[in-house]
């Protein structure tokens, strides 16, 4: 006898993307997200404008996700969702929604920690089957807006963190010299736009003293602010002269200090697989310089682009395996704005 395909809906709602998506057997069906373009004009996410644009954008989102993957909704076999880290109104909506889909439809409820469904995205498979998916043990470089992690995975939940920063995380320190730099929210991608374009070598940053293969941040950030008001002092229109060399140079400086501990990580470990998992995976040196460990005949692994910013499908595919141990919660589950990986 056939067996019947495992469909999973999953649900992200940590911070400010609304997200809903559709994974059959491991195999993508739909990746729905709505972006909140509500923050924009306040330099970061307002929590509370989050969690109502949440709930103005869950039953959109989720219906076009369910539309896209052509199924019905009572074919879904179980649905995920992010119970945390993150902020608790807009987890609050994600959660609920899942509680109450899981109730109506009596299936399995599953939840999820988000940053372990950031390193699962590794294991989605597209259609065609054409992925490559990296295999256990293997180190994974997880770097957000809100983490910066090096983790060593073990096995689908069997995580260990062996390096972290000790301040802010490298999405932040991106978005807060973007900031100084009268750039938009989020910085990141705007400073890797400008950056295309200057030569990262143009201006040189100091790089942490940090023991064993933890991070710091926060120290460039000060370096940065001081340098700027150093050169506006000569002269005012100093940042819109050198925009594409000030972020050129510090796109290079945060992605050295990120490659230095990965390598250093790899050898400690013994590894021979690396992974990069979040937001800022998305950057484009970032990816070029990972992707030269190559040349070191190290295996490298870069989610597709819609994989690594926050999105559904990374909690789908953590709850399909979460799915096959049989690890289901129960309704009296809530929501956790901090959570161990
Ligand atoms: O994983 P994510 O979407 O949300 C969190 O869980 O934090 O990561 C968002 C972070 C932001 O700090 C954003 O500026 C950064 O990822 N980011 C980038 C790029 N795209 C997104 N940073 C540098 N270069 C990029 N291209
Ligand atoms: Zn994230």
């Amino acid at each position: 006898m056939q067996q019947s395909p495992i469909i999973i809906l999953g649900i992200e709602s940590s911070c400010d993307d609304t997200a809903a998506a559709v994974i059959c057997d491991g195999k993508i069906l739909a990746n729905s997200i709505a972006n909140q373009e509500v923050h924009k004009v306040y330099g970061g996410v307002v929590p509370e404008l989050a969690s109502r644009a949440h709930q103005q954008n869950i039953i959109p989102v989720i219906d076009s996700a369910i539309k896209k993957a052509g199924i019905s909704k009572n074919e879904i076999t179980a649905v995920a969702f992010t119970n945390g880290p993150g902020l608790l109104g807009s987890l609050l909506v994600g959660s609920s929604f899942a509680k109450t889909f899981s109730m109506a439809l009596n299936i399995p409820l599953i939840e999820i920690n988000h940053m372990q469904g950031h390193i699962l995205a590794h294991f989605i498979k597209e259609k065609e089957d054409s992925t490559k998916m990296p295999v256990f043990p293997f180190l994974c470089l997880t770097v957000s807006g809100g983490h910066t992690q090096l983790v060593k995975v073990s096995d689908y939940f069997e995580m260990q963190i062996i390096g972290e920063t000790i301040d802010d995380a490298a999405g932040e320190a991106f978005d807060k010299v973007a900031k100084m730099l009268q750039l938009s929210y989020p910085g990141g991608p705007l400073i890797d736009k400008y950056a295309q374009s200057g030569n990262p070598n143009r201006f040189i940053f100091p790089h942490p003293k940090v023991s064993g293969l933890n991070f710091s941040f926060s120290g460039l950030k000060t370096s940065v602010l001081y340098f700027l008001k150093r050169e506006q002092e000569k002269n005012p229109d100093f940042i819109s002269q050198n925009i594409n060399e000030i972020c050129a140079s510090i796109q290079k400086t945060i992605v050295d200090i990120l490659l230095n501990n990965v390598v250093k990580a790899l050898k400690q470990e013994n590894l021979t697989q690396i992974a990069v998992a979040g937001g800022v995976s998305a950057n484009s040196e970032l990816r070029k310089r990972i992707l030269d460990l190559e040349k070191q005949k190290y295996n490298v692994f870069i989610p597709k682009f819609e994989y690594c910013t926050d999105n559904a499908a990374m909690i789908a595919i953590a709850g399909y395996y979460k799915y096959l141990k049989g690890d289901f919660a129960n309704l009296k589950t809530t929501p956790q704005a901090r959570m161990l990986l």
